[in-house]
């Protein structure tokens, strides 16, 4: 469980794990008379920009939402888009990402991801498991509560196996269940757009997350962005429920 005391009393310069709900492609390319893809393209670009601006800041984990459980719900043809934009730079940045010590991971769940697209991601993850410099996390066809639906099966399964007991069940314990078992829990939270929720992104390791709302479109945000958050964040008087050191 996180404390005042494992964090020390102040807070820590630069955040250990940001994570971003890109938001507002699709606003930004309505702008321009574009069509949604572009804005999605062009939203690919951003994430190139805030890995860089992460690694230069000594930030050692990222996490990004790239694709909800929800997005399903949008037309079959944006969601062809999405998913043609994913393969596509995931394919083209393999060797780049690995060349700055990148580490490649995914959460979500992957049962009904086209099978292509989890050989891409597994070839990522594995290509990319010495990078120590930044660990990156896709959230793809990730949605928080379905990640806690799949933790609870597990965990229920175990018990009518007789492998674990109801007593057994603590926060360590759903903890290790859910696809973030090998993350820290983020230090701070960013959503672009304007928007303030967290649309089913990361609730259960949320709970003590600063969270930063920030108006600008995703394809926008750059370096002075991430800097804004980052000093935000370095404002913050994180107590975790006990009382302010002085
Ligand atoms: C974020 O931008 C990207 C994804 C959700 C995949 P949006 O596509 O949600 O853009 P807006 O919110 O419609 O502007
Ligand atoms: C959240 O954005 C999901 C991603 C950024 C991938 P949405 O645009 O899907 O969220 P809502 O619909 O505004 O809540
Ligand atoms: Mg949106």
């Amino acid at each position: 469980m996180e404390t005042v005391a494992e964090h020390g009393a102040t807070t820590p310069r630069v955040p250990r794990h940001v994570a971003i709900i890109m938001d507002g492609n699709g606003r930004w390319a309505k702008a321009r008379g574009l069509p949604r893809a572009a804005g999605h393209q062009a939203g690919a670009e951003a994430v190139r920009r805030t890995l860089r601006g992460c690694i230069e800041l000594g930030i050692t984990h990222l996490t990004i939402f790239a694709f909800s459980s929800e997005n399903w719900r949008r037309p079959e043809a944006e969601v062809d888009d999405l998913m043609g934009l994913l393969r596509f730079y995931l394919k083209k940045e393999i060797s780049h990402l690995k060349g700055r010590g990148i580490r490649l991971g995914f959460i979500g769940d992957r049962a009904h991801l086209a099978p292509d697209i989890l050989d891409i991601m597994e070839h990522a993850e594995t290509e990319t498991a010495e990078g120590a410099t930044l660990t990156v996390t896709v959230a793809l066809n990730y949605g928080a509560r379905d990640e806690i639906v799949r933790a609870t099966r597990t965990l229920a399964q175990r018990c009518a196996d007789g492998d674990l007991s109801a007593e057994q069940i603590d926060e360590e314990a759903i903890s290790r269940e859910l696809d973030t078992r090998s993350l820290p829990n983020p230090d701070l939270i960013i959503r672009t757009s304007g928007e303030q929720r967290l649309s089913n992104f990361l609730a259960w390791q949320a709970a003590y997350s600063e969270l930063v709302f920030i108006p600008v479109l995703w394809p926008d945000f750059g370096r002075a962005d991430l800097d804004m958050a980052i000093e935000e964040f370095q404002k913050r008087d994180r107590r975790y429920g006990a009382v302010a050191v002085s």
